[in-house]
């Protein structure tokens, strides 16, 4: 399979009211616009509404947006976001596993991409079921809820065991990592097998560079690491 590597900024990781510049500002450089939503529940922190993610929607038309569901009121909650202009919804596994199968199904219904993700404390083997429905696997490579928290090194090795499940079931999602990902890194997340790459305050927060730079610094790595 001739992989391809998508580089998405987490937009939690930019000065929020300049959102929209930096986006402009980087919009050759990026694949998805990572989007977390957060109930201050599920995770101690508060982030963006679905009006967020339709303004996104309007005002950067084609825009791929990955949404980051991390909320325990699934119910009440993906329905809010099953109409605002993402393209896939990810929800977490750890949040009502009886109702994975069902709300996965719920967002393919609605022409979505569908994603499941798991906390670096929950097992791979918690989602085996649902492995031939997803679109993506987002594993979390940090605990969620804020930004630049470091790097969860063993989450690579989930990554390399659903790379081989794929390979071996013959499935289709993507695999997603999030959390602590920069230049360095991401080198080892695409030799273990991520095809798609979160990163908030590597992106956001370089003193140096800018989130153009990085994500090109980012992109080059990504694609030495194919190689190796
Ligand atoms: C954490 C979020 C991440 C976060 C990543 O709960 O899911 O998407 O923005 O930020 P960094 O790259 O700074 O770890
Ligand atoms: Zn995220």
């Amino acid at each position: 399979m001739n992989r391809k590597i998508y580089l998405a900024p987490s937009i939690l990781g930019a000065n929020p009211l300049k959102i929209y510049d930096e986006i402009i500002s980087m919009q050759n450089n990026f694949d998805w616009l990572h989007l977390d939503i957060m109930d201050g529940h599920f995770v101690r922190n508060l982030s963006f509404g679905p009006d967020f993610a339709r303004a996104l929607n309007k005002n950067f038309p084609g825009a791929f947006i990955d949404v980051h569901l991390m909320v325990d009121e699934l119910k009440i909650i993906l329905p809010l976001f099953i109409n605002s202009g993402a393209s896939l919804i990810t929800i977490h596994a750890e949040t009502e596993p009886q109702l994975l199968h069902a709300a996965l199904s719920e967002i393919k219904n609605a022409g979505l991409k569908c994603g499941v993700s798991i906390c670096p404390a929950t097992p791979v083997e918690n989602i085996s079921e649902v492995l031939e429905l997803a679109d993506l696997i987002l594993i979390m490579s940090v605990t969620p809820g804020f930004g630049g928290q470091k790097f969860i090194k063993s989450s690579l090795e989930k990554v390399n065991k659903l790379f081989s499940i794929r390979a071996v079931k013959n499935y289709n999602y993507l695999i997603e990592i999030d959390g602590g990902i920069n230049e360095s890194n991401i080198i080892d997340a695409v030799k273990s097998g991520c095809d798609v790459i979160v990163a908030g305050s590597a992106v956001f927060n370089d003193k140096n560079k800018t989130p153009a730079q990085v994500l090109i610094n980012m992109r080059k790595n990504s694609e030495e690491a194919l190689k190796i």
